[in-house]
């Protein structure tokens, strides 16, 4: 018998990030080590105060634990987040001051890129730290910019799920894709060469308008992407996207898409199975990043990066098909065989200094 923990359970490690020279404030949360180092990628946004930036943190962090236990790799879960400083700062020495905040941490904490942080970004911590990923990629070795495993993971998944739950070639179906970042961005060029429709928002207009040329989307505004008719709808932003007051406004039969903590609250999984809609677990989806990231750190190859990414979209098949016949959410089966995973982990956090 498996004892499970409970979801939100008190993160291993709280640090408080502050130093008024550079303007760096955030927090570094490690949420678990049995697996091994605590990782997940640097957030860098505009937060009004540190409570919320430290609630994003923590539900961020926890949510990395889950990604590398059901991707089977040998990492814990973390996560840093960073207030974005209003007005004029120094990118370059602000990035410098979180690198030896990484570095205090030993081993214990292993950073990357995530929203709002660049691979320059990771070049700059490296000058203070090893403890990070993300960096440009040697020739045949794992590195550069984890989007477009990413993007790939979400898409494969993506077309597993059509064939599962509608039945269908993604090639026929039409797919709204709110966020068209590095990863929405990828994900619309791979689903426009695998002939689907698109529909894309954005915050921001230039992007939506290149993939208006490029491939013929048809442009939302960012607050009717959700209820865009689509058979599948891609959550690429930032995450509670679904919560309340969006569950019963979506469209789409297929919620798949690479934002982490897509789910407001845990409950929001069933809610949406309840109205026949399949949300495939964002952190199941969107391991591609974090497989590069764990390979560039353990220093493999390319190879082995392409040979865990794929593997990402049969499992999700397995997934989806486990909780169907448990009349179950993709969402809750997820969970129980993470967590199992990290339960069932005897090795405690090696800190390499
Ligand atoms: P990004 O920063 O390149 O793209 C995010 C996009 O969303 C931007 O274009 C931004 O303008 C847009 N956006 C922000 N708020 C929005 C809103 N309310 N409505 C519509 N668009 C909005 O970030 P990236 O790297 O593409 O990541 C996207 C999501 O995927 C994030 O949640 C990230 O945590 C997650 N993710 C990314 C991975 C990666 O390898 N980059 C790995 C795993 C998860």
């Amino acid at each position: 018998m498996v004892t499970r923990p409970a979801r939100l359970t008190p993160p291993v490690q709280c640090v408080p990030l502050h130093d008024p020279e550079s303007r760096l404030e955030g927090v570094i949360v490690i949420h678990s080590t049995a697996l091994g180092p605590g990782a997940g990628g640097c957030r860098f946004w505009s937060y009004p105060d540190m409570d919320r930036a430290q609630a994003d943190a923590l539900r961020l962090a926890e949510g990395m634990s889950y990604k590398n236990a059901l991707a089977g790799l040998p990492l814990g879960g973390a996560k840093a987040v960073l207030r974005r400083p209003e007005g004029d700062f120094d990118r370059s020495r602000l990035f410098q001051a979180f690198g030896r905040a990484v570095a205090e941490l030993r081993g214990a904490y292993v950073t990357a890129e995530d929203v709002g942080t660049t691979v320059t970004d990771m070049q700059d911590i490296a000058r203070a730290t090893r403890h990070v990923a993300g960096l440009p990629a040697r020739t045949g070795r794992a590195g550069g910019d984890p989007s477009p495993w990413t993007a790939q993971g979400v898409f494969e998944s993506m077309h597993q799920a059509a064939e599962i739950v509608l039945g269908r070639d993604l090639g026929e179906l039409t797919v709204a894709v709110q966020g068209v970042g590095n990863v929405g961005a990828d994900l619309c060029r791979r689903l426009a060469e695998a002939g689907a429709r698109l529909i894309v928002a954005d915050v921001d207009p230039q992007r939506c308008e290149s993939l208006r040329v490029q491939y013929g989307a048809t442009v939302l505004p960012v607050n009717a992407i959700v209820e865009a008719e689509a058979d599948v709808f891609a959550p690429c932003a930032l995450g509670g996207v679904l919560n309340d007051h969006s569950a019963g406004r979506i469209a789409a039969r297929i919620v798949c898409g690479a934002a982490n903590n897509q789910l407001a609250q845990p409950e929001m999984a069933e809610t949406l199975r309840r109205r026949g809609i399949t949300y495939v677990p964002d952190y199941g989806v969107n391991a591609g990043g974090i497989i590069s990231v764990s390979a560039e750190y353990l220093g493999e190859g390319t190879d082995e990066v392409a040979r865990r990414v794929a593997a990402i979209a049969p499992r999700v098949g397995a997934l989806l098909e486990r909780a169907a016949h448990e009349k179950r959410s993709p969402a809750a089966v997820a969970d129980d065989l993470a967590e199992e995973v990290i339960a069932s982990a005897q090795r405690p956090a090696t800190a390499a200094a």
